[in-house]
């Protein structure tokens, strides 16, 4: 039996909400049918916004959303997107799919969006293509209160109040889509960009976001942070930059030949398990690196491009990355949002990519109808993670699994405001049960209570079964010194205590 001890005396730090963020670019079937519609579709919407999509992401209390890209975010020009419909500029998407991309969905769209979810944004600007004017004349026109000619543009295009920009990514992947710039030459350029977001709201000040490396990159992160990291603000804030971005995706086959994304091996899932698990290793590289120049941990390791990225469902356009979500996605996003909160020290932001339709997806749209992911499900029961306090956990009596040095229950806990303590676990074994008990440091927990994610590996919701996979009441004893559970193979499970 495996025991997983929580010490509940000794609380670590806060879990930042927008770990649970969540991205949403211009790419296939994301913000185009997924989210967007135009106001008068068939399908239910407010202004144009879906509304069974809407509702579904406040389910799960979206913290954050970062828009509009990725790769296409290096060649938006934010003009295209605001003003008139009829006005706005087509123009071809190369990145995805070589589409029309009508800018229907501009800067008011997306704000617009947000206010539905009650999130905070994370707009990304350009670097690769656009000029230092042009993104600087975004920020003041999203952020300026007063008489200049951008507050004036937002004006007359029908939105008076300057909106919040919580977070402002300074390029995307610069050393791949974004420009394919040499550390050095970004480094230097987003010094130059960043002077220019700047801060007209002193009551929202803008976080800046400096693009990081591409998975154990290292070379990237020490040169950027070298070439970067300077001059702490008077406030205490960080000078040049809040947060340095890093991104990572877990393709069971690598890059030329990702895997499918329902139908997989043995082997596959445990190497799926192994790449997911990787993302510790990257933290604590990377966050070694950043320990160098910032001890105290003042910016934020923000992983703004997280998830699987499997061969794309076949018969779909392959640049619209469109894939379908297993009950080996639910455990990835698991294993993945445990290491996170585990890890909330340094992790104070991460984005799975992406929200709808594309990649490891949360909810699939087909016209109108819409299926929640098993993903989704893990973000729902991780949901009060947000905002609390990480606990330190230990485990004991975990085996490995897959013949790997890979543990077979992995876990972590956070205690609320209220008092009340969530665990939550994963299964990483394809086909053996795990009974596991949660034992607490100083206390008996006097109630308990859970739900659990789990089916088959390959399970999964369609338009035609959208229930296959859904969360369930999970069977609990409790005795005098803790809980005791059955994790199914491939489980999730959220527990409170108290
Ligand atoms: O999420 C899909 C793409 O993956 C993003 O546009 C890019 O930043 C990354 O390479």
């Amino acid at each position: 039996m495996a025991t997983i001890h929580i010490d509940e005396t000794r609380p670590l730090g806060r879990i930042a909400p927008e770990i649970y963020g969540h991205f949403s670019e211009h790419l296939g079937r994301c913000i185009y049918e997924g989210i967007f519609v135009k106001p008068d579709s068939g399908i239910p919407n407010v202004n144009g916004m879906r509304c069974d999509v809407v509702e579904a992401l406040k389910e799960i209390r979206v913290p954050v959303l970062r828009w509009p890209g990725g790769c296409f975010a290096d060649e938006y020009h934010w003009k295209d997107g605001v003003g008139p419909l009829e006005g706005r500029k087509r123009m071809v998407n190369t990145h995805w799919g070589g589409v029309v991309e009508d800018n229907s969905f501009g800067t008011h769209e997306f704000f617009e969006l947000c206010r539905q979810l009650g999130c905070k944004t994370y707009v990304n600007g350009n670097v690769g293509s656009g000029t230092v004017q042009e993104m600087s004349e975004w920020v003041e026109y999203m952020t300026f209160d007063g008489v200049s000619p951008m507050a004036q543009l937002r004006e007359a295009n029908g939105h008076k109040a300057p909106w919040r920009v919580d977070y402002f990514g300074v390029g995307n992947e610069n050393w791949g889509c974004g420009g394919n710039m040499t550390p050095a030459y970004y480094a230097n350029l987003y010094r130059r960009y960043q002077t220019y977001v700047r801060q007209y709201r002193h009551d929202a000040p803008i976080r800046k976001i400096c693009g990081g490396p591409n998975v154990d990159d290292l070379k990237w992160t020490k040169k950027v942070l070298k070439t970067c990291f300077a001059h702490p603000h008077p406030e205490g804030a960080h000078g040049f930059m809040d947060g340095l971005s890093l991104h990572y995706y877990v393709h069971p086959g690598g890059w030329q030949n990702k895997g499918s994304a329902t139908d997989f091996t043995e082997e596959e899932w445990y190497t799926t398990m192994e790449k997911a698990l990787y993302m510790e290793e990257l933290i604590r590289l990377h966050g070694d690196v950043m320990d160098k120049y910032d001890p105290e941990k003042k910016i934020g390791l923000i992983v703004d491009e997280w998830g699987s990225w499997y061969d794309v469902e076949p018969g779909t356009n392959p640049g619209f990355l469109y894939q379908q979500s297993t009950m080996r996605d639910a455990v990835i996003a698991a294993v993945t949002l445990n290491i996170f909160n585990n890890h909330c020290d340094r992790v104070k932001m991460a984005c799975i990519a992406q929200m709808v339709n594309v990649l490891q997806a949360v909810l699939l749209t087909e016209g109108e109808k819409m299926v929640k992911t098993p993903t989704w499900h893990v973000f729902r029961m991780y949901r009060d993670h947000q905002g609390a306090q990480v606990l330190p956990v230990t485990a004991e009596g975990i085996g490995t699994v897959g013949g790997k040095q890979m543990p077979a229950v992995q876990a972590s806990a956070s205690k609320m405001e209220s008092g009340g303590i969530t665990v939550t676990a994963a299964n990483l074994s394809m086909t053996e049960s795990q009974t596991v008990r949660l034992s607490l440091k100083a206390s008996r927990p006097e109630k308990a209570s859970g739900v659990l994610l789990a089916g088959g590996a390959r399970a999964h919701n369609t338009f035609d079964n959208p229930e296959a996979v859904v969360e369930r009441p999970l069977s609990l004893t409790l005795d005098g010194d803790g809980v005791e559970l059955v994790l199914p193979p491939c489980g999730v499970a959220s527990v409170r205590l108290g």
